[in-house]
């Protein structure tokens, strides 16, 4: 893949760049060459065609397959291509439903992991998931799903890597490189446009060309580029009137011509609707045909290609492109063996945790509530099963603790269900931690919640929002009456702390009343000890937000969801509305005030910024950033570097070009020097990226609502290649 690696140094220029990936033996290309010119037709079309590893009512999982896994390809045994085993996801490996699932670590959700803002830890966390995908069975990890977060409803938020293309990409790529670091395949999904999940079996998303390329598709083509995924899934979703899965536009103009992705696109499950005109427009692969309305890429493809409807050179660069990555990744050197044990799980569990406790973001602490005493403190812990462990994101993504579930019967019974609470408990992780007394009321009647929180020296509320594949939330609302809750608990005792469990934004209306709140997301199977140990003080919070948490809907580019029926095949969602000003962009152009901006996230410190001093390299520009600890405790700063073009042309006022996230004892100051990738100075335009010439303000600071130094840069125009050189 090295014709698509970028040279330049904004790998390294990230104070927290992970260890380089995988070797890839010797050359793919010739290789994949070689093993496709000795296929027969037979084993050409059996390396493009996949089952589903789990029964479904009509068609049973092939025998090989591992049970209740999400797919299954047939290999090529004589010539050393293995099967294909493939499961779900990005947070560790997933069990299809099942009565007896495979029990794994879960990483915090793949939102949680962007509020790290720590690439090293988004490596890590995926080089353990890969791990355990591998002493699974698998081979092919249906990860990397960095669809931006456009819609703060959509139920697979959290799956994502939330709103801004620089940080959704170079998180998810390094997640998917560290996958891969296993030998085993990543895909990055779902390409594109797939924001939202009502209607998302056929919803046409409605783009322009530019705009596309500067928000979502910018954010595959960096995670691309960084992770060098073997495997692209496409949506479930139309894209400008095509089938993401037979769109000629995505698959062979941008991904495979502008962007030279070498490897090969395989379908969502269900997203297949074509022979001939999905493997003409750039699909390699049908992916669990059981789910297609027929078996497009089994007998019709060799029939097609047989009788001149579509050219014996594009089924064998189908083959090529899946053997290719099979080569490139190590998989063909290193065999995956079938399912043993899984090695080493506490050293798995402390990556879980590590990011969980990164992850977690301070979003209000006023008078220093937080951290608590834990010592003289009487502690009341109110909602959201606390006393049993943490919440996960529903759908084909759901991993299954050991231990079991920790609240069983929970949620739908049937898919994305079950609703799974990871067995961590906050409480009982609080009791290690101190000698407070902590009470527990479960908070389903809100006047006994209240009465022991005003018996009590401080109350902490757990509120839950449960999201899932399939189905967006109908509104940002808390689901139930957990608002009322929370406002009947501050009411009763005014030191009142929320902790959130949830896929993505919510709206918080008693806000005013709660001073201080932490966001935990989805945070993993060790996340009752990360919410308690960041509680306490243990941990100082450094997560910041990846996403713009709004007022109330009507700040939203689309205040209610554009279709109302789920099934709805003829509808459309129109993102021309804000085009590439998504999220924290939006709200700039607009000038939203939002409930928190995107890059907020509080500490137990404070720092100070010095302003950022650019330094040329020729055209490559350096910016380095200086922090100081102006507090009392080790603490880690996100510092955040916004450009704006002084005379306006981009689709909002300022975008994220950089950040470093430094960790600083008490006092100190450091220092580190970061690249600004010239596409994020850029706007698309049909040939490539065109830098405007003029005068640019680079602002650096916490959040990007909170510019606190700047100074200014001279760009001359420039126009670049669409991948960006
Ligand atoms: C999801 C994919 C997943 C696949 C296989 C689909 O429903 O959209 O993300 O990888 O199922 O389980």
């Amino acid at each position: 893949m090295a014709g698509m690696k970028r040279m330049c140094g904004w790998t390294l220029a990230l104070l927290w760049g992970a260890a380089t990936a995988a070797p890839t033996g010797q050359d793919p290309d010739a290789r994949a060459a070689d093993l496709v010119s000795k296929m027969t037709m037979e084993e050409k079309i059996r390396t493009v065609f996949g089952y589903f590893g789990t029964d479904t009512q009509s068609v049973a999982r092939p025998a090989q397959s591992i049970p209740y896994s999400a797919g299954f390809v047939h290999g090529v045994p004589r010539l050393g291509l293995p099967d294909q085993h493939q499961t779900d996801a990005g947070t560790g490996v997933a069990t299809q439903r099942s009565p007896n699932p495979r029990e794994r670590t879960a990483l915090p959700s793949g939102l949680a992991v962007a509020a790290t803002w720590n690439p090293r830890l988004a490596y890590e966390g995926g080089a353990m998931i890969g791990r355990e995908a591998r002493q699974s069975g698998y081979n092919v990890l249906l990860a990397g799903g960095v669809n931006l977060l456009r819609e703060p409803r959509n139920g697979r938020n959290f799956e994502y890597a939330g709103e801004d293309p620089w940080l959704a990409g170079v998180m998810v790529g390094e997640a998917v490189r560290g996958i891969q670091s296993n030998h085993i395949v990543s895909t990055i999904k779902h390409f594109a446009m797939n924001d939202q999940e009502t209607g998302r079996f056929g919803i046409d998303a409605r783009i322009g060309n530019t705009a596309a390329r500067m928000s979502d598709l910018l954010a595959f083509q960096l995670a691309i580029e960084r992770g060098e995924p073997g495997a692209i899934m496409c949506a479930y979703n139309r894209v400008n009137g095509a089938y993401a899965c037979e769109n000629d536009y995505l698959l062979n103009q941008v991904l495979k011509r502008d962007w030279g992705y070498p490897g090969f696109v395989m379908s969502d499950w269900g997203a297949t609707h074509s022979t001939v005109e999905a493997a003409a427009a750039g699909l390699d692969q049908e992916s669990g045909w059981p789910f297609d309305k027929s078996p497009y890429f089994n007998g019709a493809l060799r029939e097609a290609v047989e009788n001149g409807h579509l050219p014996q050179a594009r089924l064998d660069d189908m083959v090529r492109r899946i053997v290719r990555s099979f080569a490139a990744q190590g998989v063909l050197d290193n065999p995956v063996p079938p399912a043993g044990e899984i090695s080493d799980v506490p050293a798995n569990e402390k990556a879980s945790q590590a990011a969980a406790e990164e992850a977690i973001v301070l979003l209000k602490n006023e008078g220093h509530l937080l951290p608590l005493a834990l010592s003289a403190d009487r502690i009341a812990i109110i909602g959201g099963h606390a006393d049993k462990g943490v919440l996960s994101g529903g759908g084909s993504s759901q991993v299954y603790p050991r231990g079991g579930l920790a609240v069983p019967n929970e949620g739908p019974a049937a898919f994305p269900g079950p609703m799974v609470y990871f067995p961590s408990s906050p409480l009982d992780e609080l009791r290690k931690l101190g000698g407070a007394s902590l009470r527990y009321d479960d908070g389903r009647d809100v006047t006994s919640a209240a009465r022991l929180a005003a018996q009590s020296d401080v109350a902490i509320v757990f509120a839950t929002q449960w999201t899932a594949e399939s189905q967006d939330v109908p509104t940002l609302s808390l689901p139930g009456r957990q608002d009322e809750l929370i406002a009947a608990v501050a009411a009763a005792n005014p030191r009142t702390v929320v902790v959130l469990e949830t896929g993505g934004p919510v709206s918080m209306p008693w806000l005013a009343k709660v001073p201080a709140v932490l966001e935990a997301w989805y945070p993993g199977t060790q996340g009752g000890a990360a919410i308690a140990r960041v509680l306490s003080g243990a941990v100082n919070p450094s997560g910041h937000l990846p996403a713009t948490f709004p007022s109330t809907e009507s700040q939203l580019p689309r205040p209610v969801l554009d279709v109302a029926e789920q099934e709805d095949r003829r509808s459309t969602v129109n993102y021309e509305i804000e085009g590439a000003a998504v999220g924290y962009k939006w709200f700039q152009l607009k000038g939203l005030q939002p409930l928190f901006a995107f890059g907020h996230g509080l500490s137990y410190t404070q720092f100070e910024y010095d302003k950022p001093q650019v330094q040329w390299q020729g055209d490559r520009l350096f910016v380095r950033l200086t922090v100081r600890n102006t507090g009392q405790r080790a603490g880690a700063a996100v510092a955040q570097l916004y450009a704006s073009p002084n005379a306006g042309g981009w689709e909002a006022p300022q975008r994220l070009v950089a950040w470093s996230k430094l960790m600083l004892k008490p006092g100190e100051q450091g220092s580190t020097v970061v690249e600004v990738d010239p596409r994020l100075l850029a706007v698309f335009e049909e040939k490539g990226w065109q830098i405007l010439s003029g005068e640019y303000t680079l602002a650096v600071g916490g959040a990007s609502d909170a510019p606190v130094a700047s100074t200014s840069v001279q760009l001359g125009a420039r126009m670049l290649s669409p991948q960006g050189h």
